[in-house]
């Protein structure tokens, strides 16, 4: 595996197994996303609240790498009406087309499902390519499937040792759904835990590198955001190891379903 690989979806498109988030990428977006592509990144995740979409455009207008070699995520927020808006985001970015789009969150009520419908139309007239669903539970999953008549390609949730759920990644694995991990770094909160360390010395590698590789082993592309430059190198060391299977047993068993985003996750 290296930062180039990717995991198909369920239309049988591609999608690289790493991506740089940009929640709050707002310090020099362009040259962090310029610098990120130059060292391998090819998928880059954004949202309109992220701040970062007019920077992440002015890198993609700067690179040399053709388009068709990226992948780009966006998300339609609850209210948004999702055709118009994803026109929208595209242009803040100067992008003909998304690689992916998510619905952000389920809304208030129901499942989102002519929020789906929208980013159908927008797939059918060529400026979406997949469409996906982020912070889905697996009962709204169910549900919106049952609806839409269609399986998403993938759900972007949070997802680290300290959170995730075997249920989740059964469920995701039966439908075909791939499991995107945000925040894999858990906001930089937890890269002091001691059993995390333990495991990272066996290896003479970084807490964090240790938590990018157990997400890339879970098959769950996980989305780091860095704006240092030295985190954004560090985190491909993830490809340059690999976990035996009990120490990827002792990071499941790390699992108490904590949040970086606060509370408690639910994933059924
Ligand atoms: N769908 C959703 O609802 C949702 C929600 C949250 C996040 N996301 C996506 O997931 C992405 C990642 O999540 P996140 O931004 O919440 O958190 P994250 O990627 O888990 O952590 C980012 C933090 O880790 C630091 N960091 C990066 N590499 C490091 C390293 N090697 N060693 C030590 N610290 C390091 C960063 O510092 P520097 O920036 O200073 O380098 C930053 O403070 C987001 O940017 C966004 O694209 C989606």
């Amino acid at each position: 595996m290296h930062p180039r690989s990717t995991v198909t979806l369920n239309t049988g498109r591609e999608m690289p197994v790493l991506g740089l988030g940009s929640w709050e990428l707002t310090r020099d977006t362009a040259g962090t996303v310029l610098h990120a592509l130059d060292l391998g990144y090819r998928m880059i995740d954004t949202a309109v609240d992220y701040g970062s979409q007019p920077g992440i455009g002015d890198g993609l207008a700067r690179t040399d790498i053709p388009r068709g070699e990226l992948f780009l995520v966006a998300k339609v927020e609850e209210d948004d009406d999702a055709y118009d808006a994803t026109r929208r985001y595209l242009d803040e970015m100067r992008q003909d087309y998304a690689d992916l789009v998510l619905i952000h969150r389920p809304p208030p009520a129901g499942v989102g499902t002519e929020l789906w419908e929208g980013l159908v139309r927008a797939r059918d007239d060529g400026f979406v390519r997949d469409i996906g669903i982020s912070n889905y539970t697996s009962r709204q999953t169910e549900e919106l499937i049952e609806a839409v008549g269609e399986v998403p390609v993938v759900n972007q949730i949070e997802w680290t040792p300290f959170g995730w759920s075997q249920d989740m990644l059964d469920y995701c694995q039966r439908r075909g759904i791939v499991i995107q991990a945000y925040s894999p770094l858990t906001r930089a909160e937890r890269l002091d835990d001691d059993r995390l360390q333990q495991v990272a010395g066996r290896y003479d590698v970084t807490p964090a590198q240790v938590l990018l590789r157990w997400a890339l082993q879970k098959g769950t592309p996980p989305l780091p955001k860095a704006n240092r430059r030295d985190h954004l190198e560090e985190n491909l060391g993830a490809f340059r190891f690999q976990l035996l299977d009990e120490d990827m047993a002792r990071l499941d068993g790390l699992n108490e379903e904590w949040s970086a985003l606060g509370g408690s996750l639910q994933y059924l």
